[in-house]
């Protein structure tokens, strides 16, 4: 038998065999936890991690629920492992003394998906799925598409019209069967719940799929790890006397639409703070544009109730009118002492430019959003000087070079001469 052992609901608590059911709960919808045996790993003791030469979420397959990543060598093995880059600017011009970027940008289809995609397309092999299927904002189905290209399967995406131009051509690229759809997002996500049934197809859909949230907690596990390499040793294992083996951040900066990311980076926490490898989960701020906010404004109203939006962003990965994991994204703030923010299409694109301009990382909109959120959260006093922050960057400019034009404007054009060259100069 494997590591995982079954699923549990994170509204009703049930639980259930692995072989039970495949998405979500059936007696009221609720995203399911994946249950995990950790004995081996906890015996073997995070030095085991430290040791292994994995430079990819692989090095962590013992704390995955999968027993085999499959496919060795290929783009499926070069998923995770992102740097954590020291923001020194960004830092100084925030006034805080310690900010790390965690650049997803830089995974093989340049978005954090590519975590759940890789952990849902072993799952795939696993159980014997032939044909995967996700409905997606344009990454996750780039993920997933890249993802099964590299493992030799067939995809299907189903993706908004409104996607912008390069996401669709990584589809297409990836060799996926692209089907694009005359309306939303989430209109797209339940005809992908249809077609799935209907055609016995494995669905990826973020969230409705517990594997997804599985994939995201590596991001969780390598900002700790690599934030512990990163320290002297002194740093590590101050507090109260019981010395952790690895060090966790004060604050982690996520952005939400789904709110699928924001909860497989709690699980990711809760499982090292579960094995005593970390002493702490830090504060999630889960960041929301003001034009699809439902999660933050359940937050705001102290409710868990989540009630759906009419989306309306140009931080289209985070375009959402009802998320599909929005009670467990909800909680990742509210069970670790942080909070949701919402952020104006503006305040989006004056991120793009900062972390660009300070920190050559070039991030599309739902990318740069979390950084505009710590930016308001700075404001607001919610983060201390001192504190240690990690903003997620979750995917890269390249994809949406129109947002990018936007935050930045235009370049300017002359005729060849140095006449024109100084007149411009000037
Ligand atoms: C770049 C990027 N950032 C953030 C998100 C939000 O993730 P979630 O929908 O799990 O909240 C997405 C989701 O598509 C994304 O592609
Ligand atoms: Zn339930």
């Amino acid at each position: 038998m494997g590591k995982a052992s079954g699923y549990r609901c994170s509204v009703c608590e049930r639980s259930f065999g692995l072989s039970e059911v495949a998405y979500v709960c059936p007696h009221d919808g609720g995203n399911l936890d994946v249950l995990i045996d950790f004995d081996a790993i906890r015996r073997a003791g995070p030095a085991s991690i430290r040791q292994s030469p994995e430079t990819s979420i692989w090095r962590y397959l013992p704390l995955l629920p999968v027993d085999d990543p499959g496919h060795a060598g290929t783009a499926l093995h070069a998923v995770g492992w992102t740097p954590l880059l020291v923001s020194k600017r960004l830092a100084g011009e925030l006034g805080l003394r310690h900010l790390w970027l965690k650049d997803d940008g830089r995974n093989p289809t340049a978005s954090f998906k590519d975590r759940a995609s890789a952990v849902v397309v072993a799952r795939a092999q696993e159980i014997r799925a032939e044909v995967v299927i996700t409905a997606s904002t344009g990454n996750a189905g780039a993920a997933l598409a890249g993802m099964a290209a590299a493992a030799g399967r067939p995809a299907v995406i189903l993706a908004p019209k409104t996607a912008p131009p390069a996401k669709v051509a990584q589809l297409l690229v990836f060799g996926a069967k692209v089907v694009l759809v005359d309306g939303t997002y989430d209109q797209a996500f339940d005809l992908t719940l249809e077609a799935s049934k209907a055609f016995g197809w494995y669905c990826r859909n973020t969230g409705y799929n517990p594997f997804t949230a599985e994939g995201k907690k590596t991001a969780a596990f390598e900002i700790c790890e690599q934030m512990t390499m990163a320290m002297p040793m002194g740093n590590v294992g101050s507090r109260r006397g019981v010395p952790p083996q690895w060090d966790s951040p004060d604050a982690v900066f996520v952005s939400v639409g789904d709110g699928n990311i924001i909860s497989g980076m709690h699980k990711g926490f809760r499982d090292l703070k579960d094995l005593g490898w970390i002493e702490r989960i830090p504060r999630l701020y889960g960041i929301q544009s003001t034009g699809s906010a439902a999660i933050a404004t359940a937050f705001d109203r102290g409710t868990e109730t989540i009630e759906p939006v009419q989306a309306n962003t140009l931080a289209d990965s985070i375009a959402v009118d009802l998320p599909r994991d929005g009670l467990r994204g909800l909680r990742a703030a509210t069970r670790t002492g942080g909070a949701y923010l919402t952020v104006t299409d503006a305040e989006i694109l004056a991120a793009i430019a900062a972390l660009g301009r300070r920190e050559a990382v070039f991030a599309e909109p739902a990318g740069a959003t979390a950084y505009a959120g710590l930016v308001k959260a700075v404001a607001g006093g919610q983060v201390r000087p001192d504190e240690k922050i990690v903003v997620v960057v979750t995917g890269s400019g390249l994809k949406d070079v129109r947002a990018a034009m936007q935050a930045v404007g235009e370049a300017t054009v002359i005729s060849p001469s140095l006449e024109a060259l100084k007149r411009v100069l000037h």
